[in-house]
C-alpha cells in the first residue's frame, strides 16, 4: 500500500499519469478519428520493448490564460529512442490528446534534446507529427521553439537520416520542420499539411477548397510533390518507415546495411533481351526492367504518383542498397520536365549524402518543350538534376536502355559528369536528337529538291540511324564502357557495384555548393 512518503509509489503514480496522456476521453476521440495515439505509434515503430523514453515528466511553463492549472506530464510530445530491426533510432511523437499536440517551449526543447543525442551518436530521427501547431497560449516562446527545431533539422541534414510522418494536422510554419527532413509520409484522410488553411484562403482569395483537396495526402503526393509516400492508415505508414530505414545507413559515415538475398547476383534475365521495344517511340514500363534486375524484384519507390515520367526508389543488388533513377517511357515518353528534374535531383542528393550508390537507367527523348516549361524555369530545374548527378561522389553506374538524346544524355549520369561505369544496350540510340528531327534539319534542302522527297527522307533517316542512332560511336570514344547483352544486366550491375564498393571521391573544398535552387 503506497504512503505519501513512499518514493517508489510516487514514481508509480507519476508514470501512470504520464501514460494517460490527455485522458481517456481524448484517447477515445483519437481512436474514433481513425488515429492511433502517440504511444501506440511508437510501439509499432520500434522493436518490441526497445523504447526508452526521455523527458516523460517535462511540463510547460506557461502561466497565461489559466494554463498554470492545466498541466500534463510530457506536455504533448513523447520523445526517446529504441531500435528498428536492432538499429538505434530516435523518435518524437506528437500527442494530439494533450493540447492538440500543440508545441510549447518545453515541448520544443524535448524534441531538440533527442535530435542532439541522435547527432552525437549518429542515428536517424523519426518524427511522428500530429499537432495543432504553435501553442497559442505561449506566443513567441512557441515560435522560438519551432525555429530551434528548424535549425537542428537543417544542421542534421545530410548527417543523419530524418523522416517525417504526418499523421494528423500539420499547418502554418509547422510544416517547415518536416519539409527540411529527407522524406515525408502522409496518412490518407487523417492528415493534412498547408501553410494557410481553407478559411484564410477563402478570406484572402475567395477560393473555396476543402482541407483534403488543399493539403491531404493525395494532393501532396500527386500535385505538389511535398509528400513522398502515402498510406491508408497509421499502421501502414509506420511499416513504410521501418522498411525505408532498412535501406539507409544510420549516418553519413556509414554504409547502408547489407541484406543477404537468396536471389543469385549473377542471375541472367533472358526476358530482358526482348523487353525494350526496338521502335524508339513505343512505350514500355521501366519498372519491369527494374524488377527484373534488383534482388527479389523489390523496388521501394519514392514519390510514385508525382512526376511518374521518372522513377526513383531504393532497391538492393547482391544485398547492397542502391538508389535507382530511371526514365519511364510509359509516361510522357520518359521526357524530363520540371517536376521530374526536381524529384530526381532531390533523390540523387539524398543518396549521395548517405553513401547509397546510384544506378541510372536511361531512356529519354530529351527535355519537354513548351512555354509552360520555359516560363516555369525548366532551365533552372533541369540544371538541378544535372548538378546533383555531377556533384555526387557515390558509385554511379549508368545504363542506356534505348534513347539518350540531346542534353538529357549528358544529364542522366553520363560518363562526362563522373559516372563510373556506363553501359549501353545494343538497341541504344545516343544522339543530339532523334533521326526524324535531325534529318529534317541537316538534310532539309536535299529532301526539298529530291524527286521523291519522302523516299529520300527515309534514306537519310536510315543513314543517320546507322551512323548515330546506336551505341557504337559512344563506345568507340570510350563514353560507353561496354555494350552489354541485356540478359546480363543484373550480373553486370552487381560486378560494377562490387568493384566500386570502396570508391573514394570528393569535391573541391568549399563552404557548400550553390545548386540552382
Ligand atoms: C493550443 C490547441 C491548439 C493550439 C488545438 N488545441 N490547437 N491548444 N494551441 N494551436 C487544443 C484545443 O483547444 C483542444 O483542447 C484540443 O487541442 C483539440 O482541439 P480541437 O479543436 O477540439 O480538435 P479538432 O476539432 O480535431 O481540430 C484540430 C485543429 C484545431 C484543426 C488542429 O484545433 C485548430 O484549428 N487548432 C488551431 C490550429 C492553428 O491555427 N494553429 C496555429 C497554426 S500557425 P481541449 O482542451 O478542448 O481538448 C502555427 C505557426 C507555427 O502553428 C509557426 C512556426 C514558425
Amino acid at each position: 500500500m503506497a504512503t505519501p512518503n513512499d518514493p517508489l509509489a510516487r514514481l508509480d503514480a507519476m508514470n501512470e499519469k504520464a501514460l494517460q496522456g490527455g485522458g481517456a476521453a481524448r484517447i477515445q476521440k483519437q481512436h474514433e478519428g481513425g488515429k492511433l495515439t502517440a504511444r501506440e505509434r511508437i510501439d509499432l515503430l520500434l522493436d518490441p520493448g526497445s523504447f526508452v523514453e526521455i523527458g516523460r515528466f517535462v511540463q510547460h511553463r506557461c502561466t497565461d490564460f489559466g494554463m498554470e492549472n492545466q498541466r500534463f506530464l510530457g506536455d504533448g510530445v513523447i520523445t526517446g529512442y529504441g531500435t528498428v530491426d536492432g538499429r538505434k533510432t530516435f523518435v518524437f511523437a506528437q500527442d494530439f490528446t494533450v493540447f492538440g499536440g500543440s508545441l510549447s517551449g518545453a515541448y520544443a526543447q524535448k524534441i531538440c534534446k533527442v535530435m542532439d543525442m541522435a547527432m552525437k551518436v549518429g542515428a536517424p530521427v523519426i518524427g511522428l507529427n500530429d499537432s495543432g501547431g504553435a501553442r497559442i497560449q505561449e506566443g513567441v516562446e512557441s515560435l522560438a521553439g519551432y525555429a530551434d527545431i528548424f535549425l537542428k533539422n537543417t544542421l542534421a541534414s545530410g548527417v543523419i537520416p530524418q523522416i517525417s510522418a504526418i499523421m494528423g494536422p500539420c499547418a502554418g510554419g509547422a510544416v517547415y520542420s518536416p519539409s527540411i527532413t529527407d522524406f515525408i509520409l502522409m496518412v490518407e484522410e487523417t492528415s493534412y499539411m498547408f501553410i494557410t488553411g481553407p478559411e484564410v484562403i477563402k478570406a484572402v482569395t475567395h477560393e473555396e477548397v476543402t482541407k483534403e483537396d488543399l493539403g491531404g495526402a493525395s494532393a501532396h503526393a500527386t500535385k505538389s510533390g511535398v509528400c513522398h509516400l502515402t498510406s491508408p492508415d497509421d499502421r501502414t505508414c509506420i511499416a513504410q518507415i521501418r522498411e525505408m530505414l532498412s535501406y539507409l545507413p544510420s549516418n553519413n559515415q556509414e554504409d547502408p546495411p547489407f541484406k543477404a538475398s537468396s536471389d543469385p547476383a549473377t542471375r541472367e534475365v533472358p526476358a530482358l533481351d526482348t523487353m525494350i521495344p526496338l521502335e524508339s517511340n513505343r512505350p514500355y514500363d521501366v519498372k519491369e526492367v527494374i524488377a527484373a534486375v534488383v534482388d527479389d524484384g523489390t523496388l521501394f519507390e519514392i514519390a510514385e504518383a508525382y512526376a511518374a515520367n521518372i522513377v526513383v526508389g531504393f532497391a538492393r543488388i547482391g544485398g547492397r542498397a542502391v538508389g535507382i533513377v530511371a526514365n519511364q517511357p510509359a509516361v510522357l515518353a520518359g521526357v524530363l520536365d520540371i517536376d521530374a528534374s526536381k524529384k530526381a535531383a532531390r533523390f540523387v542528393r539524398f543518396c549521395d549524402c548517405f553513401n547509397i550508390p546510384l544506378v541510372t537507367l536511361v531512356d529519354v527523348p530529351g527535355f519537354l518543350p513548351g512555354t509552360d516549361q520555359e516560363y516555369g524555369g525548366i532551365i533552372t530545374h533541369g540544371a538541378k538534376l544535372l548538378f546533383a548527378f555531377a556533384e555526387a561522389t557515390v558509385p554511379k553506374v549508368t545504363v542506356i536502355l534505348r534513347k539518350a538524346y540531346g542534353g538529357a544524355y549528358d544529364v542522366m549520369a553520363s560518363k562526362h559528369i563522373r559516372a563510373d561505369i556506363n553501359f549501353a544496350f545494343p538497341m541504344a540510340e545516343i544522339a543530339v536528337m532523334g533521326p526524324d528531327g535531325a534529318v529534317n534539319i541537316i538534310r532539309k534542302s536535299e529532301i526539298a529538291k529530291a524527286e521523291n522527297p519522302e523516299a529520300t527522307r527515309q534514306a537519310f533517316i536510315a543513314e543517320y540511324k546507322e551512323r548515330f542512332a546506336n551505341p557504337y560511336k559512344a563506345a568507340e570514344l570510350g563514353y560507353i564502357d561496354e555494350v552489354i547483352y541485356p540478359r546480363t544486366l543484373r550480373a553486370r550491375l552487381h560486378a560494377s557495384l562490387e568493384m566500386l564498393k570502396d570508391k573514394r571521391d570528393s569535391n573541391p573544398p568549399k563552404k557548400h555548393s550553390n545548386i540552382p535552387l
